[in-house]
């Protein structure tokens, strides 16, 4: 059956993500054995909830959620579950979470109501439902449908400077460490065959001393392989890699190259790393990422960062976030990345079947006017304002 969600608030600073809570909804429904009811959720503001608290409770004032059970003669029919974004925007706030994560309970917590659970029947009551709510979103949680974005940051550019010199400084192993100081989810470095700027040395440390995660950028090259097989990083990011090229400039051909790939991935996860595939948001390269065993992909922004109009920025971005979810759907975990900026990061960010951004050269850009720590604090603000964390 189906999950009708409905926004009818006008709240232009409230954005929230229709799919995500439709996906949430439909594996409460498939995880309470009644995937096959129809269930309404309705997005209201306080006004609107106000008045249907006064109406059918006789209550005043807004409140979080109310369900509305259909008469059992409809038994294909759960009913009506009314949430105010409003009322849950302030609560998220105030209980320091996502605006997001607490949609998802109330959602949860009216379902429950539907299917029969009543907390103000008793504390007996009150507290089984209590933990099947937990219990309920633990697991949800546990799915990878993650409304928080993480920011990954790229140190290469660190590396070039000091080689510009020849000598030590400034060290791409101490600016990953102030970058997790800041506020980093992990780091990211690009070991490329000619070394032009992280050499072996600074995987080795870096493997050390990263705190956060280590995801390592490699052509599928054997020597770089084997670099990888050795040093272990949580994942390795697969791209193509030109020698003359200045950075990395197209996404990866995974349909073209599948058995060559498939190889790489499998010796990769035999030896417990997670690899992603830097690839443009086509369907043709998300479908063979799958099929060869992918756990992630990249998807890459560069088409968008570098539009020159509204219009051209507006298309790629739309093929990213189609690209995000048609992946995301398949069962892929999908990152974004290249040419990020500060002002480009946010519509990204928004998109919340992406779970992490690769951001290197915009922020070792600002950190040269305002200091690596700000750099990194003002761009993971923009990524977690756009993914909705208070
Ligand atoms: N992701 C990949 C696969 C890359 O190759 C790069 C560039 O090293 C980035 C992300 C980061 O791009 P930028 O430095 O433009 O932020």
């Amino acid at each position: 059956m189906s999950v009708d969600c409905t926004i009818n608030y006008d709240l232009p600073d409230l954005h929230i993500s229709r799919q995500l809570l439709l996906r949430n909804a439909n594996w409460l429904m498939r995880k309470n054995n009644v995937a096959d009811h129809n269930l309404s959720v309705l997005l209201v503001d306080d006004e609107e909830i106000a008045w249907l608290n006064k109406h059918y409770r006789k209550i005043s004032g807004p409140t979080n959620v109310l369900s509305f059970p259909l008469s059992e003669s409809l038994f294909s029919e759960l009913g009506d579950i009314v949430i105010s974004v409003e009322t849950a925007a302030r609560e998220a706030k105030e209980k320091k979470t996502t605006l997001h994560a607490h949609l998802t309970w109330l959602l949860t917590h009216g379902l429950l109501h539907l299917l029969g659970h009543d907390h103000e029947r008793g504390e007996k009551e009150a507290i089984a439902m209590w933990d099947l709510e937990q219990k309920l979103i633990t697991e949800l949680q546990n799915t990878g449908s993650n409304p928080m974005t993480h920011l990954a940051i790229n140190v290469d550019h660190v590396a070039t400077v000091r080689n510009a010199r020849g000598i030590t400084e400034p060290d791409p192993v101490t600016a990953a460490a102030i970058c997790e100081l800041a506020g980093a989810a992990g780091i990211v470095v690009h070991l490329r065959e000619d070394r032009r700027h992280i050499k072996d040395r600074d995987v080795i440390l870096l493997r050390k001393t990263i705190k956060t995660r280590m995801n390592l950028e490699m052509g599928a090259n054997k020597e770089i392989i084997q670099i990888a097989l050795d040093l272990k990083p949580e994942m390795v990011t697969l791209v193509p890699e030109k020698r003359k090229e200045l950075t990395t400039e197209g996404g990866l051909n995974v349909a073209g190259q599948k058995k060559k790939l498939a190889k790489t991935i499998s010796q990769m996860t035999k030896a417990g790393i997670a690899v992603s595939m830097f690839i443009d948001p086509e369907s043709k390269q998300i479908q063979a990422s799958h099929d060869i065993g992918a756990t992630y992909v990249e998807l890459h922004t560069g088409r968008y960062c570098d539009a020159t109009n509204d219009s051209e920025r507006n298309n790629e971005y739309k093929m990213i976030a189609a690209s995000a979810d048609e992946a995301y759907e398949m069962g892929l975990r999908v990152n974004a990345g290249h040419g990020l900026d500060y002002q480009t990061t946010s519509r990204i960010a928004a998109i919340d079947t992406i779970e992490e951004l690769s951001i290197g050269h915009a922020i070792i850009t600002r950190a040269v006017y305002v200091g690596l720590d700000q750099a990194v604090r003002e761009m993971k603000k923009i990524v977690s304002e756009a993914s909705m964390i208070v």
